[in-house]
């Protein structure tokens, strides 16, 4: 690989190159001043947690923002997914066709409820689920099909598959979990699905630590989510708190001072918020996947809808940048699917496998490359034969930051 930042010219020649000096963080980076001033203002004052209508406010602008009639919280978007399988009242034994490169997480939501994923092959342009292996892979019992978006970007067959799905009378799930914001054939992902699952998860588009958010176009599929989620337990008071100091960790890591970063460190060491339990990894159901949302978190929600246009318009300009390095360095540009405008979450490439196994280069770039994903069932591996594009990403995708 040619260098393209000199790397004995170091930070200097970064900063000049508009390349980041310090590595941008991987979790909270959506994360301000004004979401950390919240946070400690609603440690200081534990009588507003008991207020629902942020929640509410926070639902209502989320609808909005996503363009669907309702929007439903929870603890997480695998809580939300949870909720949106008992809306669609999918019975014990039916199978969902769910993309074989995703988040195990998301499979076993659907195993928990009873049911049955059944993995159809990613195209490699954006990761997506692809047409003519979700035919493959359909049988009579397929109730569901689950499209995703990832890396902010809109799946190419999003629509074939949801006119398809259609057709043979199958509900459509959208996995907008890495994508909220971004815009399909002038209308925001997950607009057109029977339900859209949404996260507020620390590394996401916008985030409050945790969070998950359904959302739907049909007043029944509304009235169904929200009874799911008067189903589900209160987050404790434990929770909440340490949710909130999560936030303060996370902005002060994001974009502190060296001091603020050792000072946070300090203060809220032990605390750290893990998003997938290794019990998940194993396919146990942790009681999170009960929970909704916590209500002391919905102020955070509310100021990063207030930002989140803009951040990801900062999102999209970093990654004009990555396209002209990529382009520089002959690797393939993400793909951008017709009629669609991105997020960028992240900048995937497809990279030799050695360079997903040492991610050494990116010092030279001053970033540190993620690896979303480094299993079929992120992080487990699931190699199927069905799947042969869910192995060549699982082995040569990377992620560059769009955020610093
Ligand atoms: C594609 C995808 N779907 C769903 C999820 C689940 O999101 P959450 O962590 O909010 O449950 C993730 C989380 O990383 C994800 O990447």
């Amino acid at each position: 690989m040619r260098d393209p930042v000199r790397p004995a010219l170091g930070a200097a020649s970064r900063l000049l190159r508009g390349l980041p000096v310090r590595p941008p963080a991987f979790a909270g980076a959506t994360l301000g001043r004004t979401e950390a001033r919240i946070a400690q203002r609603q440690l200081d004052d534990r009588g507003a947690w008991e207020d629902p209508r942020p929640v509410e406010e926070a639902e209502r602008r989320f609808a909005s923002w996503s363009g669907s009639r309702s929007a439903t919280t929870f603890f997480a978007a695998r809580v939300a997914l949870t909720a949106a399988l008992r809306a669609l009242r999918l019975r014990p034994g039916d199978e969902v066709l769910v993309p074989g490169y995703t988040c195990v997480v998301v499979p076993n939501a659907i195993r928990f409820e009873g049911l049955v994923p059944i993995c159809a092959d990613i195209e490699l342009e954006t990761f997506g689920m692809d047409l003519e292996s979700a035919r493959r892979q359909c049988t009579p019992r397929t109730r569901a099909v689950l499209l995703h978006h990832l890396y902010g970007l809109v799946a190419r067959d999003g629509h074939a598959i949801t006119e398809w799905a259609r057709a043979k009378g199958l509900a459509v799930i959208e996995d907008c979990a890495q994508a909220s914001g971004a815009l399909d054939r002038g209308r925001p992902v997950g607009a057109g699905a029977d339900v859209a699952i949404h996260s507020l998860e620390k590394t996401k588009v916008l985030t409050s630590i945790v969070g998950g958010v359904a959302t739907t176009g049909s007043p029944e599929l509304a009235d169904r989510l929200r009874q799911a989620q008067a189903g589900m337990e209160v987050p404790s008071a434990e929770t909440a708190e340490r949710l909130l100091r999560n936030v303060l960790l996370y902005e002060a890591r994001a974009h502190g001072t060296p001091m603020a970063r050792r000072s946070a460190e300090r203060r809220h060491a032990g605390e750290r918020w893990v998003s997938t339990l290794p019990d998940e990894e194993v396919g146990r159901k942790p009681p999170s996947y009960e929970r909704r949302f916590p209500a002391a978190l919905a102020p955070v929600v509310l100021a990063q809808l207030d930002r989140v246009e803009a951040l990801n318009e900062r999102r999209r300009r970093r990654a004009r940048r990555w396209d002209d390095w990529a382009r520089a360095e002959d690797h393939p540009v993400p793909v951008i699917t017709p009629g669609s405008v991105p997020v960028f979450l992240r900048y995937p490439l497809l990279v030799d496998p050695a360079m997903k196994r040492d991610l050494g280069w990116g010092a030279l770039l001053g970033v540190s490359p993620g690896v979303w994903f480094t299993g079929e069932f992120h992080p487990v591996a699931h190699p199927m034969t069905e799947c042969p594009n869910a192995r060549t990403a699982v082995e040569r995708c990377v992620n560059l930051p769009t955020l610093w």
